[in-house]
């Protein structure tokens, strides 16, 4: 059964990112009034006539069959979502891979190629390298900032680049407006993974992305209490991916939208705490000498500073990695993880909580993640003054 699209937003459209946070998608609830959105806890709905049954067969707005294909709650998510990243439709699933998988499904087949980023969150890289070879999809992995490593990946079977606008954990920037000239150049979609900036910072569509997805789980719902993906762009990219969701049985639960519905609200005030407090951790660990890099887009010394600048005006979000002077064998960013009191020394990110996580591979070697949370940022930077200190290398 074909999902509805989601219910258009309308007068929201002229309002500020707040308001849209707040109002866009939703409505009081037409049989008692209630001002939120409630949560349509069902997983179907009954007609009272053959002619209602027909228009919600045929999709008629507002209507729906079974919550797999669509569900009020999330219909009003979905609304809401599209307005915040300014796009024509938007789709939720149970997950970021969830919207990940149904977006490449929609979009590459067997005999297709991808074209992704070298570094993109880990599942999707598993995909890339292991699943989707096994389909008959070819991938080539690129270095996102060498534009001209992407120019030359092109072949003429390519229908999508793919790639994290920061980059998860190593925090490269994509030039989006580039690499939106060159899938277009192609015939290619470009699909950009938002998760770390959320459309308060960014909007992918504005700078010629086709698709924007994220990782609700993390800034959007912003209070590591649900799983969710949603994915915006055109109604004609959004009706594949959201066949995809129905086919794989990704959709996301009532419960889990209302969640996000209420979590996005505060989106931009979260933001910018965010913002504020990963910068002065970032300028805190530039000084630490245990730290040998920090990865933050708002460091000068950052290598994609001026690109991520003229694309967020001047905010870079609350993610970072630094990399430690370290030896063979001496576990330092387990051990510096381990010795957080505060922080937790956990996975995930984009949650009010500041959550630390190191990570190992062979592009870009050993990092440790933070997600910066919105506590106080002197007792952020007094806990990792003593996990430092609890190394025991430091001099006294
Ligand atoms: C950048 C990015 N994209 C996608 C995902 C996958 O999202 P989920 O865990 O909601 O499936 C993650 C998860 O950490 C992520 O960091």
């Amino acid at each position: 059964m074909r999902k509805q699209p989601p219910m258009k937003p309308t007068d929201e459209r002229g309002h500020g990112f707040a308001t849209r946070a707040i109002h866009a998608g939703e409505h009081a609830d037409p049989a008692t009034g209630a001002h939120n959105t409630p949560i349509y806890q069902t997983t179907t709905y009954a007609f009272d006539s053959l002619e209602a049954k027909a228009a919600a067969l045929e999709g008629a707005p507002g209507t729906f069959v079974y919550t797999r294909g669509g569900n009020p709650t999330t219909a009003a998510l979905e609304a809401k979502i599209a307005a915040l990243e300014g796009a024509e439709a938007a789709v939720a699933a149970a997950s970021g891979m969830g919207v990940i998988m149904a977006a490449l499904r929609s979009l590459a087949r067997s005999g297709d190629h991808i074209i992704a980023a070298d570094n993109v969150y880990y599942w999707a890289n598993i995909y890339l390298n292991e699943d989707a070879p096994l389909d008959g999809i070819e991938v080539s992995r690129v270095d996102i900032t060498d534009l001209d490593a992407v120019r030359a990946a092109f072949r003429p079977n390519t229908n999508v680049l793919y790639c994290e606008f920061l980059s998860n954990p190593a925090i490269n920037v994509a030039n989006i407006p580039a690499l939106a000239a060159l899938a277009r150049e192609h015939g290619a979609t470009l699909v950009v993974d938002n998760t770390f900036t959320s459309p308060y910072l960014f909007r992918p569509l504005e700078h010629g992305a086709h698709l924007s997805l994220h990782s609700a789980t993390k800034y959007i719902s912003g209070h590591g209490d649900a799983l969710a993906g949603v994915i915006s762009g055109s109604a004609e990219l959004i009706a594949p991916i959201l066949r995809q969701v129905e086919i794989l049985g990704s959709c996301i639960s009532p419960f889990n939208s209302w969640l996000l519905l209420r979590g996005v609200k505060t989106l931009d005030l979260r933001m910018e705490r965010h913002c504020s407090n990963a910068l002065e951790l970032a300028r805190f660990l530039q000084q630490q000498p245990e730290v040998s890099e920090v990865r933050y887009a708002g460091l000068e010394s950052h290598p994609g500073h001026s690109i991520a600048r003229d694309l967020t005006g001047g905010r870079y979000g609350g993610m970072l990695s630094f990399r430690l002077h370290t030896q063979p064998g001496d576990n330092q960013a387990d051990r510096l993880a381990n010795n957080l009191k505060l922080c937790a020394h956990a996975v995930s990110l984009g949650d009010v909580s500041t959550l630390v996580w190191p990570h190992r591979s062979d592009v870009y070697g050993e990092l440790v993640r933070v997600s910066v949370g919105c506590e106080n940022i002197q007792d952020i930077i007094a806990d990792f003054e003593q996990a430092f200190e609890g190394l025991g290398t430091r001099r006294s």
